[in-house]
This record gives C-alpha cells, sequence and structure tokens, in this order.
C-alpha cells in the first residue's frame, strides 16, 4: 500500500520500463493469487473473480504486454485487495494449519507462508520499478546505520574449511520447493570476501579499463557489453570527474564504502577475473551463510536460528540502499563473513538446478520451468526484501544480463594445499535443526 500510495493514478497505470508491470498489476496479481492458492484452493470456496485468472497469471501475459490489457484500475484494484484479504483472514480462522494437517497446503500454514513470500516478492519487485522510475523522490526511509568501528580493520577474505555440509532443507516450514529437500555436499576449503565487493573497489575496476579490455569477460559476457555500451553499474553518471548514482529519485555522489549494486552477472564475473578471484558457487554461498563448524550443522541464517532482526541484517525496505561493508557485526558467520543476508543479492557462480529429489510444489510453474543455464543463481537477499523471504537457504535466479535487481558480489577463491583442511573431512555433517 505504501508502495502504490506514493504515486499518482496516472504514474500507477503507466509503465516505467518494458521489464517491469504497472505498479496497478502487481497490486491486483497479489490479490489474484491470494483468491486463487487460499480462498480456492486451500479454502475450498468459489473465490471472488475467477474471470480476472488470465489477466492476472504471469506465465499467460509477458510483462511487456501488460499495459495494453483490460487491467482493473487503481480503485477497483484495491477494492479487490481489501475483498480477497477478507476472505483469506476468514478462511485462515477456520483452518487447521497444524504439522500433523495431511492437507500438504495447510500443513504448518504452508499456503500462508507461500502467499505472504509472494506478496513480499513483488513488494521487492514493485520497489525495482520505483527504482526505475523517472520523476522526484517520492519514497522515503531512514539512513542504514553507520559502519561499526571494526569496519576498515576486517581481514579481505574469510577461510570457510573444507568438507561436507548440509545443503537445502527438509524441515524448514515454509521453505520453497526449490530449497527442498536436504543433502549433504561435499564442499572444499575456499577463501571468500569478508563483505560484498565495494563502490569504491569496483571504480578501480571501472578506473583500470575493465570494461574496455577482453580478456575479463566471458565472450557472451564481452558481446553484452559491446552491444549495449556498458561502462558502469545501472543507474551510475558521470559528474565532471566524479561518478555518481540515481537511487529512488536522488542523484547523489557514488558512496565507495557501500556495496555494489545493480550490476549484471557478466560485470560481477569480469570483475572477479580481473581480480584474480572467481563468483563463489552456490553450495560454496550456502555453506559460508549455513554451516556451523562448531555444532557440525547447517543453521537457518549465519548467526544461528533466530529470525532475522534489525540488528542482524539490512532486510525489509527499512532502508532505501545497501549498509556500508562491514556492518552488522552481529549477523556474521562462523567464519566472520558479514552481510550474507541482506543490502545486496549476491550473484554466484552456478545455474539454477534442482535438487537431488526436487519435487514441484505446489505448481510447476514456481521453480520447475525455470532450471536450465540460461538463469544465474543469486542469493542472500537485500534490503528490499522481507524477512518473510529471507533465509541462508533462500534461492533466486535470473538472466545473467540483468541489472534492475538489486543485485551485488562478493569474490572467492580456492585454499591453498593444507588450508582449511582440518578435522571436518572425517566427520559427517549432522544434518539441520538442534
Ligand atoms: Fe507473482
Amino acid at each position: 500500500m505504501a508502495l502504490t500510495g506514493a504515486v499518482t493514478e496516472d504514474d500507477l497505470v503507466a509503465q516505467h520500463s518494458p521489464l517491469m508491470s504497472p505498479l496497478v498489476w502487481d497490486l491486483a496479481h497479489i490479490a489474484n493469487q491470494e483468491e486463487l492458492w487460499l480462498v480456492r484452493e486451500a479454502g475450498g470456496r468459489p473465490g471472488l473473480r475467477p474471470d480476472l485468472d488470465h489477466l492476472y497469471d504471469a506465465f499467460r501475459t509477458p510483462r511487456a504486454d501488460r499495459p495494453a490489457l483490460p487491467l482493473l484500475g487503481p480503485a477497483e484494484a484495491r477494492a479487490y485487495v481489501a475483498e480477497v484479504r477478507s476472505q483469506t483472514l476468514e478462511v485462515l480462522a477456520a483452518a487447521d494449519t497444524s504439522p500433523d494437517q495431511q492437507e500438504r497446503l495447510l500443513a504448518d500454514g504452508f499456503v500462508f507462508g507461500m502467499l505472504a513470500q509472494h506478496e513480499q516478492q513483488h513488494d521487492e519487485t514493485m520497489l525495482a520499478t520505483h527504482q526505475l522510475r523517472q520523476g522526484p523522490p517520492v519514497l522515503d526511509a531512514p539512513e542504514p546505520p553507520q559502519a561499526p568501528a571494526d569496519a576498515a580493520a576486517l581481514p579481505p577474505e574469510v577461510l570457510v574449511p573444507g568438507g561436507p555440509f548440509t545443503m537445502g532443507t527438509s524441515t524448514e516450514a515454509w521453505a520453497l520447493d526449490n530449497e527442498l529437500p536436504a543433502h549433504t555436499v561435499d564442499v572444499p576449503a575456499f577463501w571468500l570476501d569478508t563483505t560484498p565487493v565495494t563502490n569504491g573497489a569496483y571504480l578501480e575496476f571501472i578506473a583500470a579499463g575493465g570494461y574496455r579490455d577482453p580478456a575479463w569477460w566471458t565472450p557472451e559476457g564481452w558481446r553484452h557489453v559491446q552491444e549495449e555500451g556498458l561502462e558502469a553499474p545501472q543507474f551510475w553518471s558521470r559528474d565532471g570527474e566524479t561518478w555518481v548514482r540515481r537511487r529512488f529519485g536522488h542523484v547523489e555522489p557514488v558512496p565507495a564504502d557501500e556495496p555494489v549494486l545493480h550490476v549484471c552477472w557478466y560485470e560481477a564475473d569480469a570483475y572477479a577475473r580481473w581480480a584474480g578471484r572467481r563468483l563463489p558457487t552456490e553450495s560454496e554461498w550456502e555453506k559460508a551463510a549455513r554451516h556451523d563448524p562448531a555444532g557440525g550443522r547447517s543453521r537457518r541464517y549465519p548467526w544461528g536460528d533466530a529470525d532475522p532482526g534489525p540488528e542482524h541484517a539490512n532486510l525489509g525496505q527499512r532502508h532505501l540502499r545497501p549498509a556500508p561493508a562491514g556492518s552488522y557485526p552481529a549477523g556474521a558467520a562462523p567464519s566472520g563473513a558479514r552481510q550474507l543476508i541482506g543490502d545486496v543479492w549476491e550473484w554466484t557462480a552456478s545455474d539454477f538446478a534442482p535438487y537431488p529429489g526436487f519435487e514441484a510444489f505446489p505448481y510447476k510453474e514456481y521453480s520447475e520451468v525455470f532450471f536450465g543455464p540460461e538463469y544465474k543463481v543469486l542469493r542472500g537477499g537485500a534490503f528490499g526484501v522481507d524477512e518473510v523471504a529471507s533465509r541462508a537457504t533462500f534461492r533466486n535466479w535470473d538472466y545473467p544480463i540483468r541489472r534492475q535487481i538489486f543485485a551485488g558480489f562478493r569474490t572467492a577463491r580456492d585454499a591453498g594445499p593444507g588450508e582449511g583442511a582440518a578435522a571436518e573431512h572425517t566427520r559427517r555433517p549432522g544434518g539441520e535443526g538442534a
């Protein structure tokens, strides 16, 4: 409501980028999915507007075509949202959502968790639409906390010991199908950047001619850079000798100590090669974020099993920018890595693929149709991601050319012989949970 209430009615129905829906489409789509899955499917009710399904089915209507559809207007969309929500609350009040409920959609309140995450994922998409929108600022939020005193003295990289760990989950009640099931993956020791790569470090890549030297790019990445004329992250421009960026309508100097944002996978990959490093694989990233060598098991978050609080991570659109690199010491992983959750999504080296034993639930279009080499996995969530859609097992994916998402990255390298081998190799992972 805050994201749609911040702009005029004309703005709500306008398409601010061919990559995005009009904001009013997202609004009614959130309600339509809630009607479809919670009111009709789980609640067994006839529903309110099955006639709208085709307009708000993301698979039947590509984003670029949505403005031409006979969509609900802003007032109708808001009324529809309110009517669906009132039925939703009735269904939930009457439903048995205990863990031993036989209907899988209702057990542990899964359908509620799924739709809460769906709504919040659209809120993140709508925030990205706001970032693409031209015009003066309409959103406001407090600044993130200042970097802690030790931020400047942190080691540039941390060692993650080698050995097997439990990847994915079979115990997280609201995990989505692509996070399941838990399985053992052997990950050799590696070094990982303590924090995401900063604007300051990325500026060195630009200044060193990184965008003009094909040596750092994959052939597809180099072709893309040439075709699009890329020379800096999206929303950056030069003001004389300095780089400035446009952030939700504010034009400001690029802050050197903040994680770099709005880079595509090709840019992240090229930077890593230029730095003599590489992107971490998805399993490396998850091991760094979940595995607790002391307890010998995988946890829900880098800091443990507790839900994220404002002391752990920059999530929930609480702030409209990443916090400085080195922030959130309370959210650090056992290795000492910081900001794995929140601030910026982190590109990984990996394609989006199913885990062994994957089963689509509750519908194939959630994940299964996206598996394959054309999508790269992102991990960790960003400042625009809500806590309900944030877990160290949560998987995001996108095309390697996409930059409008709130994505940055960190880099990794293999450990040398004898580094981080430890006693881990002799021990089997203890699974998840306590
Ligand atoms: Fe959706």
